[in-house]
């Protein structure tokens, strides 16, 4: 039987603000994107899942959609989009969409009636509720830190409840105008040719009740909310009105989810793969999340990482996206050992089960901002999260912020995609970004560069690729972990044909480690190899006999 697309493609994330600029108003756009297909084929991409795109007035870049059935005009227009589709297809990409369905805009017409009129049926779209004496309905806390609860101008002791900024509003889907209102959009998108759909917090959608949460400081009332019975039954529904008739699939960004959840929303046929996250924090402190970061080691990466591939029959593998920091800059080696580091993350993650996600820029080994300041910042989530912290820990606003910065700062992922060391990195031709650029693509850390030179992080991730799409043992083996030293990633996959063993050292350490003279290497980022060692962060696939 012939696999699912998407368990076949490599899957690129695109930030549309930021990937290419074609008519240099600061802004990336569709067209910029089109232009910028035939890199993408040539990469080895066989699908594309696109940030949001929708009418939105960009509070949180997109992820707050004020009319789904359009087009944010900075990107360009539904014929653009049409056209993207188009283009895509002739080159065998497909195109996924970003649901954002948690949540509107509060600039969306539902919620504009909804605040207009008390009696509007659009005020039960939404959660509004009667504060509690003089506090809110409840004590519950946002994803971001601040309240979850925002004052209705001009009503008496009226709130509505948003789980991420107050300019995001919670939709209810107790409310089946609500959901039918959901199943009409997937099915115009799915009627366009869009092939699937990535499902943002997609575990927190539904509200089991708005009763006091136990204390935390970050998403205080989650137990209300996370991985409820009405979210399964919500997504089954979906899948049984409108999924069912089409070849697609949901990929759910799942925050906090366990195992056993997982499972479940697999078996489930609620999703057909999800993200999680617990590799992703790994490098925040235990006891101070987020304010502080600790040095890292390769075993608060792999420990997480091997966890979930073995603990779930598929799921969406990924070392970075638009939330969090440059994966070099967190897992890798930003001096001397820059090159070897990047190559070796892109040899571990393309050796992964399941899909593969890569993030714009990861393939030529985008770094972090340098040099940020909080009054460059864009990201609403850090400016909420550097007043939390002032608060908490009586800082200075600066002085939150390199905190903040180091941490979660999610601009680092956002910046202008270097296309070239032109102006702006060849993002457009010098109008000011929407976002500063990084000045690292001066120094080489942009695509034409790393195009003209064989040995670059880029080519490198193009023969990875190409082995990984030619290798059903890779996708579609089992996966194995091997017991090793702490700094090494290794592990075997699997298939009755053929059995690979990966080893990868994730350290600026030379470690001994000896395989048997009946394996043969296949693929090394390395040019040549030294018997029973590996020197810093080189990685090597081998076929074992
Ligand atoms: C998801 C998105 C993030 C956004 C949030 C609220 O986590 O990935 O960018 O801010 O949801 O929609
Ligand atoms: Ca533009």
């Amino acid at each position: 039987m012939k696999e699912k697309a998407f368990k076949e493609r490599i899957i690129y994330q695109i930030y549309p603000l930021s990937f290419c600029d074609s008519n240099n108003d600061g802004y990336g756009d569709i067209n910029g994107i089109i232009s910028k297909l035939d890199y993408l084929k040539d990469l080895g991409i066989g699908i594309i899942w696109l940030s949001p795109i929708y009418k939105s007035p960009l509070k949180d870049n997109g992820y707050d959609i004020s009319d789904y059935y359009s087009i944010n005009p900075i990107f360009g227009t539904m014929e653009d989009f049409d056209n993207l589709i188009k283009e895509a297809n002739k080159r065998d990409i497909k195109i996924v969409m970003d649901l954002v369905i948690n949540h509107t805009s509060n600039q969306h017409y539902w919620f504009k009636e909804a605040l207009k009129d008390k009696n509007s049926k659009y005020r039960d779209y939404y959660y509004f509720r009667k504060g509690n004496g003089k506090k809110p309905p409840n004590n519950w806390n946002g994803a971001f830190s601040g309240s979850c609860w925002e004052k209705v101008e001009g009503e008496e002791n009226m709130y509505y409840l948003h789980l991420f900024t107050k300019e995001q509003p919670d939709l209810n889907f107790h409310n089946e105008e609500v959901v039918k209102e959901i199943e009409n959009i997937l099915k115009f998108y799915l009627d366009k040719g869009v092939y699937g759909f990535r499902c943002d917090v997609i575990n927190d959608i539904y509200k089991t009740s708005l009763d006091n949460g136990k204390f935390r400081f970050f998403s205080r009332g989650k137990e209300h909310y996370e991985n409820q019975e009405g979210c399964f039954n919500t997504l089954l529904r979906f899948r049984k009105e409108v999924l069912n008739n089409y070849d697609t699939f949901l990929v759910g960004e799942t925050s906090a989810i366990t195992p056993k959840m997982g499972n479940k929303f697999l078996s489930s046929g609620a999703l057909d793969l999800f993200f999680e996250f617990d590799h992703a924090f790994c490098m925040s402190n235990k006891f101070v999340p987020i304010f502080k970061k600790r040095k890292f080691k390769a075993k608060y990466l792999l420990k997480p990482l091997f966890k979930w591939q073995e603990v779930v029959p598929w799921i969406g593998a990924y070392l970075e996206n638009h939330d969090q920091l440059r994966s070099v800059s967190r897992f890798g080696n930003t001096s001397k050992y820059y090159k070897e580091s990047a190559k070796a993350l892109a040899m571990l993650l393309l050796s992964l089960k399941g899909t593969i996600f890569i993030y714009q820029g990861e393939e030529f080994g985008t770094l972090n901002y340098q040099d940020l300041i909080y009054e460059e910042t864009n990201d609403c989530m850090t400016k909420e999260v550097v007043n939390t912290v002032q608060n908490i820990l009586h800082l200075s606003k600066d002085k939150a912020f390199k905190l903040v910065n180091e941490t979660v700062n999610r601009d680092h992922a956002r910046a202008p995609i270097a296309w070239d060391n032109t102006i702006n990195g060849g993002f457009n031709l010098g109008h000011k970004p929407w976002i500063k650029v990084n000045s690292l693509y001066k120094e080489g850390i942009n695509v034409k560069d790393n195009l003209n030179d064989s040995n670059s992080i880029l080519n490198f991730y193009k023969e990875m690729i190409r082995f990984r799409n030619n290798s059903d043992t890779l996708k579609h083996g089992e996966f194995i972990k091997v017991k090793s030293n702490s700094n090494l990633a290794k592990f075997i996959r699997k298939t009755n044909k053929e059995t690979l063993l990966i080893v990868i050292n994730l350290s600026s350490k030379v470690i001994k480690d000896k395989e048997n003279n009946n394996i043969k290497i296949l693929l090394s980022n390395y040019k040549d190899h030294i018997k029973d060692k590996l020197r810093p962060y080189e990685g090597i696939i081998y076929k074992v006999n």
